[in-house]
């Protein structure tokens, strides 16, 4: 069997997916042409062709324009499914994701249309594809406390659909310890924690996110590797890292995959796992981002067999629920 059959025919889970970075150009064109928006490309191939970045902030300000197409419930189920799909073929059984609730209700959109839409595209996927899903409600860290306290407030009616919070966007200059608060709210809530930590911004955020915000799960966390007491801390926690192979080459946090520190860190006991974080901007599903890996680094099959369940062990599943996915 070949190495990509190898992966193909593995049961995961993704627990590293903002559904606002599944928003396929093709997808996007429809969306605009339904909704009457303009957006600032004549092509799909156009589309692709900007999808050339240099640092998270360049992704970031194409990712937040693209989302300016996705307005009613239906754009929001539409997406969603349209992850779901592309995620069971992947053999993906399971998948826990982001959405940015401000990127939508700063444009105007209520928060009761994004979860709905989101909600039921989830709903369709757990019956039409058999996939089960979570959502997580990221904070931008980009804005204030304040901005993520309200957005927290707007999530009180719909709470019983979230199964955690996040932190993304714009790490450097935005340390988690300003969301400590919101963070120690959303847990008195009975939400999980997770936060992006350590994809550009230096070990030093890593353990505020350990110490501030006692986060459950850790979403990249590739800068931790240059801090040996950080490593030591993290393999002896057994905290699950969301790592994203093919977002760090698009992003520059590595300059080629062969320098991946996915090897290093199963070398040092970290629980990682694979993800795609934004498949439609940087290439490729998760399987893909398996596959692309394992080329560069030389992935062994146990080591494959791993990384797969180390994801249904890290998912926010109860207990008797990994152990019948594992
Ligand atoms: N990093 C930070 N914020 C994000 C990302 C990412 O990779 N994708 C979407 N929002
Ligand atoms: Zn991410």
């Amino acid at each position: 069997m070949s190495l990509d059959t190898y992966i193909a025919g593995l049961p995961k889970a993704e627990l590293h997916l903002h559904i606002e970075g599944s928003l396929e150009p093709e997808l996007m064109f429809e969306l605009a042409r339904r909704n009457g928006v303009a957006i600032p490309f004549d092509s799909v191939e156009a589309v692709r062709a900007a999808y050339d970045f240099s640092n998270l902030q360049d992704f970031l300000d194409i990712y937040y324009a693209g989302a300016n197409v996705l307005l009613t419930r239906r754009d929001f189920e539409d997406l969603a499914f349209a992850y779901f799909q592309r995620a069971a073929a992947d053999n993906v059984r399971h998948a826990e994701i982001f959405f940015d609730p401000q990127t939508h209700t700063d444009r105007g959109v209520p928060f009761g249309v994004v979860v709905e839409g989101l909600i039921a595209g989830m709903e369709r996927a757990k019956t039409e594809l058999g996939v089960t899903s979570g959502l997580i409600l990221s904070f931008l860290r980009h804005l204030s406390e304040e901005e993520a306290f309200a957005t927290l407030e707007a999530a009180t009616p719909y709470l019983r659909h979230f199964v955690g919070v996040g932190l993304d966007s714009s790490e450097v200059g935005h340390p988690p310890s300003k969301f400590e608060r919101v963070f120690a709210a959303a847990r008195e809530l009975g939400l999980k924690l997770c936060a992006h930590a350590g994809e550009e911004g230096p070990p030093a955020y890593v353990r505020e996110a350990l110490d501030l915000l006692h986060i459950d799960r850790m979403d990249h966390g590739n800068r931790s590797m240059e801090d040996e007491d950080l490593i030591l801390r993290l393999a002896a926690s057994r905290m699950t890292l969301t790592v994203c192979p093919l977002s760090n080459l698009k992003l520059c946090v590595v300059r080629d995959l062969k320098d991946h520190p996915v090897p290093e860190m199963l070398r040092r006991g970290l629980h990682v796992t694979l993800n795609s974080d934004d498949p439609a901007y940087f290439g490729g599903y998760v399987n893909e981002n398996y596959r692309q890996l394992a080329q560069a680094v030389g992935l062994t099959r146990d080591q494959l067999t791993l990384l797969a369940r180390n994801s249904f062990e890290g998912s926010f599943l109860s207990e008797p629920d990994k152990a019948a996915r594992i």
